[in-house]
């Protein structure tokens, strides 16, 4: 995989809004997965500021959501689904029509994972797929020992998780879902080009261990090594514990131009 490593979480958004830009002049029908939590957010704050001043044309742009919470009732502000809405759909000056995610509020939860699958492949794929990090290690809600095989489908969080994004649901664990739809990571490693953003201290460790730690399930984002097209992008501070860091340095900073991330 490629690491980039950036000065802070602004230059890392302004960074893969550029690759997006790129993606879009040549497929301006591209179909962009999507990450929720704090860290794409200066992706999409960037990405909405090149549509606004014209740099880039995102009108034919689709979306699709990486995971879900199931449980919270349709419309629940913390839902991805209303937090993709309102931080990339709207801002981008999209439709819903041109967003897709899994249904977290259906009946048939097993149903709904497989029908969400099914989607991506006759959309054509993700030719973009945005990625977080737990800081235990996760993409997407794929926890620990999730198989790297795996498809969309239903997984519990850990406690670390749920205590993660209790700020998220005024602080409160017990409010944050223990059940979640997620993409699988074989789902994921179909995308054509997942990009991982991972900002702050707090995520050095999860990163160390995907980039030069070994393929292990006990890390799901260990599972990029195997696509032959995954960037890391990271700040100073989650580098800060790469043992390569001054090699992914060297080796960027040498890259031709033209070949983008
Ligand atoms: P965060 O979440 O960006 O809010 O830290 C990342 C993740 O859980 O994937």
């Amino acid at each position: 995989m490629e690491v980039v490593i950036v000065p802070d979480a602004t230059a890392g958004g302004e960074l893969i809004a550029e690759t997006i830009a790129s993606l879009l002049s040549r497929k301006p029908d591209a179909l962009l997965g999507v990450a929720t939590g704090s860290t794409p957010l200066p992706i999409y704050q960037a990405l909405a500021a090149k549509v606004r001043s014209g740099a880039v044309d995102a009108s034919r742009a689709r979306v699709c959501q990486l995971d879900e919470y199931v449980g919270l009732p349709v419309g629940h502000p913390e839902s991805y689904r209303s937090v993709v809405l309102r931080e990339v759909i709207e801002p981008l000056g999209l439709s819903e029509a041109s967003f897709m995610g899994p249904d977290g509020a259906a009946e048939d939860v097993q149903a709904a994972c497989e029908a969400y699958d099914k989607a991506l492949a006759e959309a054509g794929g993700v030719d973009l797929q945005l990625l977080g990090i737990g800081t235990d290690g996760h993409i997407g809600f794929n926890e620990p020992c999730s198989s790297l095989a795996s498809r969309t489908r239903i997984k519990t969080l850990t406690e670390q998780t749920r205590v993660d994004n209790a700020r998220f649901f005024d602080g409160d664990t017990e409010q944050v879902p223990r059940h979640v739809i997620t993409q699988g990571i074989g789902t994921i490693l179909e995308s054509r080009h997942p990009i991982l953003l991972a900002t702050g201290e707090g995520k050095a460790d999860a990163v160390a261990l995907t980039v030069e730690g070994p393929l292990a399930s006990v890390v799901p984002a260990s599972a990029l090594q195997l696509h032959p097209h995954a960037t890391v992008v990271v700040d100073e501070a989650a580098a800060s514990k790469l043992k390569l860091a001054d090699y992914f340095r060297a080796t960027y900073a040498s890259k031709p131009a033209w070949q983008g991330l």
